[in-house]
């Protein structure tokens, strides 16, 4: 398990690339939290480190669910998904593999989809800057 404390945006940033530095194809983060938390801005920096896209590019697939980066790379919000049914009917689950790394904004929506390898991305509040805690399968 890992635990960070930070206070600005920066400081996540700095915590997404460590994370970006551990992670191995085949691993499925999912990141937890409330609107604004910060799984976004998370995300955002996981996937530059990983890719090298500028971050002002990247954004969070609110309405398609799901945005590809090369090289199998998927970064999910599913915010607006009102099943586990849908998930499956998109063949979104195809995307689980071992030459893929999947980031997930609000896995809550459908809990069950998802591998046990996963690992899980708590991310709250705190006064105005945000602890992050990873706890591996
Ligand atoms: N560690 C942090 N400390 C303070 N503010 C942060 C931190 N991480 C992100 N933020 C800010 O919180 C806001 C919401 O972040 P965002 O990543 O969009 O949240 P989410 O995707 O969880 O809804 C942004 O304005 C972002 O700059
Ligand atoms: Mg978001």
């Amino acid at each position: 398990m890992n635990f960070w404390e930070t206070t600005s945006p920066d400081e996540m940033d700095a915590v997404g690339q460590t994370i970006a530095s551990q992670i191995r194809p085949g691993d499925v983060l999912l990141l937890h939290g409330d609107l604004g938390a910060g799984k976004t801005t998370l995300s955002k920096s996981i996937i530059h480190s990983l890719t090298g896209v500028d971050p002002m590019l990247i954004d969070s697939p609110t309405f398609t669910y799901v945005n590809e980066y090369s090289p199998n790379i998927f970064h999910f919000d599913l915010y607006r998904l009102t099943s586990e049914e849908t998930f499956y009917e998109k063949g979104f689950d195809e995307y689980f593999s071992e030459n893929t790394i999947c980031i997930v904004e609000w896995p809550e929506r459908c809990m069950r989809v998802f591998p046990p390898r996963s690992t899980h991305i708590y991310i709250e509040y705190k006064n105005t800057g945000r602890t992050i805690r990873v706890e591996a399968a």
